[in-house]
């Protein structure tokens, strides 16, 4: 079964073709980087109005890039939810257009639930061998722990309490004076050879002994005053970050790296232990599970644990669509399809 998906939820348009819920025969992610570097982060003004110049041309080219034509096309699959509304609304109105014009079913796909899925595509890796898993979703929104029956039934186990892990890395770049998003390049800078994990000892936050909550911001904090120093009276910082040399920086950016992957490991530890060890498998997801040193230690847990890893190759990390119809195609397969009323909602269901 051919399904399009689309995605629109924050800054990226995409549109994918996928087979079956798993071959990818497309997948073109338009970014708007670009349009939001200036400000340091999405404005939401502007992302809606980037997807709507954007999402015609996208759709087009992954159709075309599957080597197929609309008429192929079996259903629509569209993000729906959460997110930036007004982004949100413009997939949702090209799903809901192009459901009706072809006469296929539209499906409603959660983007976080999606961000699971994403390790299942280009794979024939079996959905009853995989659950009850445990789920973590690392991305510039969210930083959530999950208990997974099936890609559907999900039960939040705990999420952040401030940052998410990605933004407190887009903020860590930003506080180096490096690019946005800052995650690709933090990992860049830490996994030179020459950079020194702990130079800095940069605090990993536990919260309470049972909680299985995310806080970044004391992490991102810390990093500010070792950079800034701490803010006199006035709230003047004594230093700016001009005088960093890039073996400084590249050594802050793996200090951060390693505290913030410390703190991901211990909370998954503890949340296999509150499920009783039940999980037959660990699934990450996100904009963050590209990062090599999270990958890297994510790995090493689930070796040490028994537990089959499910982890997206690294173009299926950071937002796309092709998660989208994945996880659209398991949807109709078992819930069903939607109706032309399906509302965007910035929020998850
Ligand atoms: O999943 P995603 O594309 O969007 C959301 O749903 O939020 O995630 C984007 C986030 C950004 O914060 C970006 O800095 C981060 O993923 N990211 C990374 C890496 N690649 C992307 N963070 C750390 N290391 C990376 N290699
Ligand atoms: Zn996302």
């Amino acid at each position: 079964m051919l399904i399009l998906g689309i995605e629109s939820s924050c800054d990226e348009t995409a549109a994918s073709v996928v087979e079956d819920g798993r071959h990818v025969r497309s997948s073109v992610v338009a970014s708007q980087h670009e349009i939001h570097e200036a400000f340091g982060g999405v404005v939401p003004e502007l992302a809606s109005r980037a997807h709507a110049e954007r999402i015609t041309g996208v759709v087009q080219q992954a159709i075309k890039d599957a080597g197929c034509e609309f008429s192929d096309l079996e259903a629509i699959a569209v993000g729906h939810r959460p997110g930036l509304i007004g982004a949100l609304l413009v997939g949702v109105s090209a799903a809901k257009s192009l459901s009706w014009s072809l006469g296929v079913p539209l499906v409603g796909v959660d983007h976080v639930r999606a961000h699971l899925w994403a390790g299942l595509l280009n794979t024939d890796v079996g959905i009853d061998g995989i659950f009850p898993a445990l789920g973590l979703v690392i991305s510039g929104g969210h930083s959530t722990i999950f208990e997974c029956d099936s890609p559907t039934e999900i039960r939040k186990l705990g999420g952040t309490i401030d940052d998410a892990v990605g933004e407190a890395y887009d903020k860590a770049a930003a506080i180096l004076g490096l690019g946005h998003p800052g995650g690709p390049v933090v990992d860049k800078l830490a996994s030179d050879g020459a950079s020194d994990d702990r130079a800095v000892d940069l605090p990993v936050s536990r919260l309470g002994r049972e909680s299985l909550d995310f806080s970044f911001s004391g992490l991102k904090t810390a990093l500010l005053y070792e950079v800034r120093g701490v803010p006199g009276p006035g709230g003047v910082f004594p230093k700016d970050n001009t005088e960093l040399t890039v073996g400084r920086k590249r050594d802050l950016c793996a200090s951060f790296q390693r505290a913030a992957s410390r703190a991901i490991v211990l909370k998954l530890e503890r949340a296999l232990d509150a499920m009783g060890n039940k999980p037959k498998s660990l699934i990450i997801g996100g904009g963050v599970s590209a990062n090599s040193r999270i990958r890297r230690d994510i790995t090493e847990l689930a070796q040490s644990k028994s537990l089959q890893l499910v982890l997206p190759e690294m173009r299926f990390c950071v937002d796309n669509a092709a998660m989208i119809a994945g996880l659209g195609y398991h949807t109709l397969q078992t819930i069903g399809p939607d109706d032309l009323l399906l509302r965007a909602a910035p929020g998850m269901s």
